[in-house]
């Protein structure tokens, strides 16, 4: 396998910032990652990408880039009302949701054009419009990058929570995942509870709901909302929406009425984007680093920004709202 050096990011990840990886190599197989993993013998630390939607490069990478190129979405089993689709990790996400909408398997339909790879889907638990992957979720194959060893990962054993699991904590920087298996609805268990939802497929005027009718509204929220990172770069959200005790929602509700929350758990999660907005940070721009216009949750690189300066926005948007609201954001992004 070819490893390259110095090669430049830029076209790797979704905010478009240009740093360098000292090495850079792809793989397109478990044998190829297997291989490559032997080769480097874990002399350099390893960044593995996807569709490098979920990353903020502050900085070169002085170790080795591993772009996952692993392909191919095939039917892996069915009982009486599930399919199981596995698809390589390198696959990228919407091409996934499309095979599934156009062979009418249910379930990834709210999760419409999400950014990014299907091996980044478990990492973090993406989630859309009242639906995370851990709904459609069966199992996962991953490289231990130490000892070169294939692993399985069910359902229980990837821990998911909101945007979490354990790729992002205990496990963190120690397998690569190869593939993903989905368990996919024969018949149609729609969820449009997320008012937007709703609301968009009435404006649509659709009499027969469906699972393309979902997809469809669900992208022209997201169209409308989030910028497309292809003509704007963003990584989506940026900080995850904090959750709060009942206690401490009670009081922040007696300051500010028109704070928007969901009952979550014990507590309460709050939109991160009507807490930012109430800042002032809205289409606020600093350089080439921006809040983004029609959605406060998303940083924005307007070409030549650093990931170092769109790093200090995001420091200075989580101060003012420590300091209004006494609430901590917490960045949703993998910076590095
Ligand atoms: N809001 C504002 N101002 C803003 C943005 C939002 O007041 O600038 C308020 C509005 O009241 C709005 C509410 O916040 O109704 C919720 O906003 P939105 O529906 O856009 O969702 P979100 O909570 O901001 C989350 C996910 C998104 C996901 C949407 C839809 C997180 C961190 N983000 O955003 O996921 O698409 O819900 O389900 O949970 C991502 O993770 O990258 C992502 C885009």
């Amino acid at each position: 396998m070819m490893i390259k050096q110095e090669v430049s990011l830029k076209a790797f990840n979704t905010f478009g910032i240009d740093v360098a990886a000292r090495y850079f190599s792809a793989f397109a197989s478990v044998v190829e990652l297997k291989a490559l993993l032997a080769e480097a013998n874990l002399k350099e630390p390893i960044l593995v990408l996807g569709g490098g939607s979920n990353l903020l490069c502050t900085k070169n990478f002085d170790g080795l880039v591993l772009k996952n190129e692993i392909k191919g979405i095939e039917l892996v089993g069915q009982d009486e009302d599930h399919v199981f689709i596995k698809a390589g990790a390198g696959e990228n996400w919407h091409r996934f949701v499309q095979y599934c909408l156009d062979n009418n398997y249910a379930g990834a339909e709210n999760l419409s054009l999400i950014p990014g790879n299907v091996g980044a889907s478990p990492m973090q638990n993406i989630g859309a419009y009242g639906v995370e992957i851990k709904d459609i979720f069966q199992e996962l194959e991953a490289v231990d990058i130490k000892s070169g060893e294939e692993r399985i990962f069910s359902l229980e054993e990837c821990r998911f929570g909101y945007r979490e699991s354990v790729f992002k904590n205990i496990y963190k920087g120690q397998y690569i995942i190869t593939s993903v298996t989905y368990r996919l609805y024969k018949k149609p268990r729609l969820n449009t509870s997320y008012g937007a939802i709703k609301q968009e497929l009435e404006r649509m005027g659709v009499r027969e709901l469906s699972i393309q009718a979902v997809s469809q509204a669900v992208i022209n929220i997201r169209t409308s909302k989030l910028p497309d990172w292809k003509e704007l770069g963003n990584a989506g959200s940026f900080f995850k929406n904090p959750q709060v005790s009942l206690k401490k929602y009670e009081a922040l509700k007696a300051s500010f009425p028109m704070i928007v929350s969901y009952p979550q758990g014990e507590g309460m999660k709050l939109a991160a984007g009507w807490l930012i907005e109430q800042c002032g940070w809205k289409g606020y721009r600093e350089g080439d680093a921006g809040c983004y216009s029609k959605q406060a949750l998303v940083l924005v690189n307007y070409g030549k920004a650093t990931g170092q300066q769109i790093f200090e926005l995001s420091e200075k948007i989580i101060a003012s709202v420590l300091d209004k609201f006494e609430v901590n954001l917490e960045r949703e992004v993998n910076v590095i």
